[in-house]
This record gives C-alpha cells, sequence and structure tokens, in this order.
C-alpha cells in the first residue's frame, strides 16, 4: 500500500515551530527577522505566490516588507532597490521573485543581493557553497523535498537516487543535498540514455521537470519513494483547469512505498523552509546563538 506524504502537515508542524523560535528569539534577545520580498510586474501566479509568502511571514512573527514594481521597471532601479535593502539592518532575507521580464537580467539581479540574506539560496556564491559542502543558504524547494525524505524514510545513507531535471532551482541542489546525505545519486534529464530503466532502479525518485504527467507507473520501481515538485494547470475531461504534478499518481501510487500528491506536497514546504532560511539568516547574520 502507496502512503501519502502529506507536505501540508509536515509543513503546518514546521511553521508552528518556526513561529515558537521566532517567539523566543523577539523575547530574549530583541530580535525580530524581517523578509523582503520583490515581485516585478502583474503575473497573477507570481503575485498569489508573493500573497501567501507575506502572510505566512507575518504569521510566524516576522516583519514582511513587499516591493512590487510596474513590469517596465529598469534593470538599475531594481539593482538600487536590493542594493538599499542590503543596507537596511532591518532585513534579513531578500527574495526577488522569478520570472523577471525580458530587460532585466536573473542572474544580475539574483547575485546583487547580498549572500548572507539570499533566501533562496540562488546566489553563485551560496550555490558553491553547496556544491562544496560548506554551510550556506540553500535553495527552498529542495530542502523542503529532503525534509520530507527523511521525516518519511529516516536515514537516507547509502539509497540509491535519481533526481530527474537539472536546473539550478531545483535539480542540482537537490542532487548535492542527497549526495550529503550519502546517497548514490544520478542526475536524469532529457538526454539520458534508458531514461524508463534509470528511473525504475530508483528508490528515492524527485521528479522536477515541468511536464504534466510525464512519469508513468511502470518508471517506477516497487517501493519507491517519489517527490513530485512539478505544479502544471491542466483541463480535465470535462474542460476545467486541475493542478497535476509531474508524475502520474494514479498511476504511480499503485507500486510506490510513498508518494506526494500535487497539491499538497512538495508546494507548502518551500514557503515554510524559505521561513525557516529568513530565521537562520536573521541569527547567522546578527551572530545569534539558536537558544
Ligand atoms: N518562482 C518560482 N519558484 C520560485 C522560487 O522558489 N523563488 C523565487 N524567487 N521565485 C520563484
Amino acid at each position: 500500500m502507496t502512503k501519502l506524504i502529506d507536505g501540508k502537515t509536515i509543513a503546518a508542524r514546521l511553521t508552528t515551530e518556526i513561529a515558537a523560535e521566532v517567539e523566543k528569539l523577539n523575547k530574549e534577545q530583541g530580535c525580530q527577522p524581517g523578509l523582503a520580498v520583490i515581485l516585478v510586474g502583474e503575473d497573477p501566479a507570481s503575485q498569489i505566490y508573493v500573497r501567501n509568502k507575506a502572510r505566512q511571514t507575518e504569521e510566524v512573527g516576522m516583519r514582511s516588507f513587499e516591493h512590487r514594481l510596474s513590469h517596465r521597471v529598469s534593470q538599475q532601479e531594481v539593482l538600487d532597490l536590493i542594493s538599499g535593502l542590503n543596507d537596511d539592518d532591518g532585513v534579513d532575507g531578500i527574495l526577488v521573485q522569478l520570472p523577471l521580464p525580458d530587460q532585466i537580467s536573473e542572474h544580475r539581479v539574483i547575485n546583487a543581493i547580498n549572500p548572507a540574506k539570499d533566501v533562496d539560496g540562488f546566489h553563485v556564491v551560496n550555490r558553491g557553497h553547496l556544491a562544496t559542502g560548506m554551510k550556506g543558504l540553500v535553495p527552498c524547494t529542495p530542502l523542503g523535498c529532503l525534509y520530507l525524505l527523511k521525516e518519511t524514510l529516516g536515514d537516507l545513507n547509502g539509497k540509491r537516487a535519481l533526481v530527474l531535471g537539472r536546473s539550478n532551482i531545483v535539480g542540482r541542489p537537490m542532487a548535492e543535498l542527497l549526495l550529503r546525505e550519502n546517497c548514490t545519486v544520478t542526475i536524469a534529464h532529457s538526454r539520458t540514455a534508458e531514461l524508463e530503466a534509470e528511473c525504475r532502479r530508483a528508490e528515492i525518485l524527485v521528479v522536477a521537470v515541468g511536464r504534466p504527467q510525464m512519469v508513468k507507473r511502470e518508471w517506477v520501481g516497487e517501493g519507491a519513494a517519489v517527490i513530485d515538485v512539478g505544479i502544471n494547470r491542466i483541463e480535465d475531461d470535462e474542460g476545467r483547469q486541475k493542478l497535476v504534478g509531474d508524475v502520474d499518481f494514479d498511476g504511480v501510487s499503485q507500486v510506490a512505498g510513498y508518494i506526494t500528491p500535487v497539491p499538497g506536497g512538495v508546494g507548502p514546504m518551500t514557503i515554510a523552509l524559505l521561513l525557516q532560511n529568513t530565521l537562520q539568516a536573521a541569527i547567522e547574520r546578527r551572530g545569534l546563538s539558536r537558544r
């Protein structure tokens, strides 16, 4: 019987723990962590993400600073805003919601953030820290996937893991995190030979490709733990919009040992880990201790 990995419940528990730590930090050390979020343009999905981030930031007792800019804003204006936030001592975390409009280089903007405030973990310094096994801020989505895997399986030592997808935001950092846990890690992608057979060998399968329901039942080994990072909007048979992952949930849940649903799996974990990263950034940047 496949067991559902309930990201919603696990994220709620983690968020409650973070709120308790924030309260303690505030009472004992007079520190209230602050998160600044920059949204450029009016993309409806990004607006929803940013609203949810701001709401949850305040719910755990942190300060939330929202900066909404027109889609016509220049790159220099965004860089100037980041420079001000880097210098603002009340701001512990800075997040620039992606994607950005064409006139703005994501690379330039992300790398203008002070790495100590880069709670997305996308800055080359933080990506380098993770790749070389040093301490730093780690991208929230792969961190959330790892949290779910450890909650579900406990020790990951020696497990055969396959990450499907090689993006800088999910696939690569995910593989690095699994390696840090002593898994034997394969990164598979669109050019991988015998992809189906490679996937079937994995005891842990993390899928982040952005292709609706691509991974089928035959791709998954008996008893594997399957983490589905995809969020795709498709039309069902009656023409209604629905959200599905990169994994064919109905088929795969007949063979997998554990599986995350979409929605309610990885999604809720991403914001919880963003809050955890903001707490970590506040503690480390201000030289405080986690008591
Ligand atoms: N857009 C989609 N996912 C993310 C994310 O994890 N961080 C940021 N900054 N933007 C995103």
